[in-house]
């Protein structure tokens, strides 16, 4: 499929970045200088305009701070995480939660759930409350919608996401273990029906051992393109 004039590129792990036809640029979970997959021309990005968080783990916001300071971008997460980045010394917080939709000229962003947590590895070790893993859907000025599930497992109100925005493009984690493996990925795709996967949370640690290919294998003959991208590559 094409996307009418967005660019999407993969940064690795669950980093996505999103260049919109209105010439904005989102950062959906900043993990760049720690993240091993991150092409080493992303590490230090200077523009984006929002940055994107769906749970509180280290390879989900581990450069948001750093790349919200750098940048001025407005940080969309849940409450909590929102809260302990304002603590941090970040100033343009935006604190959600599911249900809620945020506009940004005219962008929707609009979180959901996810089966996941949340907690926040602070900078002194400790762990800190990080309310509850979400994911976002995200509507650009062409309508184009595109959802990012952040980490989680498959679950049936998968379908009420399906039902409500009808995303076009939807970013899944199938690396197994932490997330949904290729299997509860398959049939999450059932429920979600969008046009277009980008895997992702794949292949970055030992543990993520879900491919691509298996998923494409479990979804033959399906109605939907498996976009497998390298770090770095691009879906327009
Ligand atoms: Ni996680
Ligand atoms: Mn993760």
């Amino acid at each position: 499929m094409q996307l009418e004039g967005a660019v999407i590129t993969w940064l690795g792990h669950a980093t996505f970045l999103v260049e919109t036809p209105g010439k904005k640029t989102i950062v959906m979970d900043p993990w760049l200088t720690e993240n091993p997959k991150c092409p080493d021309e992303y590490r230090t990005l200077d523009k984006a305009d929002i940055i994107l968080i769906s749970h509180g783990h280290f390879d989900h916001m581990g450069s948001a701070a750093d790349l919200a300071k750098r940048t001025g971008a407005l940080v969309v997460s849940n409450f909590e995480i929102g809260s302990f980045l304002a603590s941090q010394g970040v100033e343009n917080t935006v604190g959600m939660n599911k249900g809620g939709t945020v506009t940004v000229g005219d962008i929707k962003i609009t979180m959901v759930h996810a089966d996941h947590s949340s907690g926040i590895s602070a900078p002194d070790g400790s762990t800190v409350y990080g309310g509850e893993a979400s994911g976002f859907v995200v509507t650009l000025e062409n309508g184009l919608t595109l959802y990012h599930a952040g980490d989680t497992n498959v679950f049936a109100d998968m379908s009420i996401i399906h039902e409500l925005y009808a995303p076009d493009v939807a970013m899944l984690p199938i690396g197994g273990h932490f997330t949904m493996s290729p299997k509860e990925a398959a049939y999450a795709v059932k429920l979600l029906k969008p046009k277009m996967v980008i895997p992702m949370h794949y292949g970055t640690f030992d543990a993520l051992t879900g491919t691509p290919e298996a998923l494409k294998d479990l979804l033959a003959g399906q109605p939907v393109e498996i976009e497998a991208l390298q770090p770095g590559g691009q879906c327009r």
